[in-house]
């Protein structure tokens, strides 16, 4: 492809300035109170789709937030790519916690991206990374170089689980074929070692809630005679792991598929520093499942994590009280096989089953999802290897990420089609966390690699 580099070169304070404006919008998702400004950004990514050359784009209305559906059909005989990304957020808070203000976009320069990263929520996950297919596009019509048909498809829901996306996906199967499906919303080993996540974990999310006395209590009057919910709570979660950091649910590793060692020792040959991990976490050591590395445990391994749990006095000071319910809430990192509704059925049962008599327990299922893995073998994998290897000078690693799209299997299911992950981001980069980031750099290269993903998926598909 001609003038990549150039066209970049030329329009690069542009596509840094639409970017800062886009993430402007608090887009999300998780609180109502920001359904207007959701609404605002799926405009914004209308009419950029429409700028960048798409012939026909559209909000397409669901019952929850709106699906940007936006296409450049050129020649029916030439393939169909169809982009996935999402213009919401996750919600910002700790707000006390970042330098800058999340909604208010800053340029830093840090020691990873000295180039500078663009500071705040959403700069990475995943407005910065879908506006890179929407430049790439803009860049291919605008020099007459797009080689196939493409098809965009960016959500509003992915935060809170894509809902209505299954809905939508299920309804226009046929609005939606294509050949491959193309996402930029993970990351990459470093930026002069690019990878492409070929594994996605699955997951279920779900709530408890233990019950004790019908109202809070005395704690001196009435403690050591009445269960405490918060310290049954506590004990229960305990129990869900055994010695090894192993999940005590029955039947939770029934399908959990293993990995031979040959493939392990492959893993392991990705460039990873211990130390360096340690470091950038300020912590003195790692944890986690008895057997395996940091990065098997992290990816190839399923994982139960409470992610937020309250009850009882948190104000200021002391008030002596046993509270009449405590809360949780729990994820379960899935592996390819794992399926999240067994597994959400298991943690119900298991769940109710440790319960004490003098508690009562209720289970609320959130939402989930399977994992995915990406084959290597396929054109789709090979076109993504080739368009790495000629912007960053080195062959792309395959390596199965820890994080989830739920959305991903469900593509293939309704879809039939495989999805390739072209991650541009860097787990320093504190998605979900403050101070979230994504480097110019990765943004810039985003830009440049994904034409030739274009390119030689294009060429691939035509040998074949
Ligand atoms: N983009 C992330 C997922 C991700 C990030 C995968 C980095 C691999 C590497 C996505 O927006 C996300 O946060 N997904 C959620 C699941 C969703 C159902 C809320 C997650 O993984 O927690
Ligand atoms: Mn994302
Ligand atoms: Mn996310």
């Amino acid at each position: 492809m001609k003038n990549i580099k150039p066209y970049i070169n030329q329009h690069k304070d542009r596509f840094i300035n639409e970017l800062i404006e886009l993430l402007k919008i608090p887009s999300i998702s998780a609180d109502s109170a920001y359904k207007n400004d959701v609404l605002k950004a799926s405009i914004a990514v209308k009419n950029a789709l429409k700028d960048a050359g798409c012939d026909s784009v559209e909000i397409c209305d669901t019952p929850g937030n709106p699906i940007v559906y936006g296409e450049k059909i050129i020649d029916s005989n030439l393939p169909t790519i169809l982009v996935y990304g999402h213009y919401d957020v996750q919600p910002a808070d700790p707000i006390e916690l970042w330098d800058s203000p999340p909604f208010e976009p800053t340029i830093k320069k840090t020691d990873i991206h000295p180039e500078g990263a663009i500071f705040a929520r959403g700069a990475c996950d995943d407005k910065g990374q879908m506006y890179m297919h929407i430049k790439a596009m803009e860049f291919m019509t605008s020099t007459n170089q797009l080689p196939c048909n493409v098809k965009f498809m960016i959500e509003g829901e992915e935060e809170v689980g894509s809902g209505n996306l299954s809905w939508f996906v299920k309804q226009n199967q046929e609005k939606l074929a294509n050949d491959i499906i193309l996402i930029s919303d993970t990351g990459m080993i470093s930026n002069s070692q690019p990878s492409i996540t070929t594994g996605l974990r699955g997951l279920s999310y779900v709530e408890v809630e233990v019950t004790g006395p019908n109202r809070d209590l005395h704690s001196g009057l009435y403690g050591g005679a009445v269960a405490n919910p918060i310290n049954i709570l506590i004990k229960m979660i305990a129990s869900l792991h055994d010695e090894n950091n192993c999940i005590t649910i029955p039947g939770f590793y029934d399908n959990v598929e293993d990995l031979s060692i040959e493939e392990r020792n492959e893993m392991a040959k990705a460039p990873f520093s211990l130390d360096a991990y340690k470091k950038a976490l300020d912590i003195e050591e790692v944890y986690g499942e008895k057997g395996y590395t940091t990065n098997e445990r992290n990816s190839i391994r399923p994982t139960l994590d409470v992610n937020g749990h309250w009850g009882g006095y948190t104000g200021e000071g002391a008030k002596t009280v046993i509270a009449s319910k405590a809360n949780a809430k729990i994820s379960m990192r899935l592996v390819p096989n794992q399926d999240w509704v067994t597994i959400t059925e298991l943690f119900k049962k298991h769940f109710e089953s440790i319960a004490p008599k003098s508690v009562t327990v209720k289970v609320t299922p959130h939402h989930g999802g399977q994992g995915y893995v990406t084959p290597t073998d396929n054109i789709g994998y090979q076109a993504a290897n080739k368009a790495y290897t000629e912007t960053f000078g080195v062959q792309a690693i395959p390596q199965r990420s820890g994080g989830s799209i739920p959305i991903v299997s469900l593509f293939e299911k309704e879809l039939k089609s495989k999805t390739i992950l072209m991650g541009f981001g860097l787990d320093s980069d504190a998605i979900h966390s403050p101070n979230e980031h994504f480097g110019i750099f990765n943004y810039l290269k985003g830009i440049e690699t994904i034409p030739l993903f274009y390119k030689y998926f294009t060429e691939m598909s035509e040998k074949k």
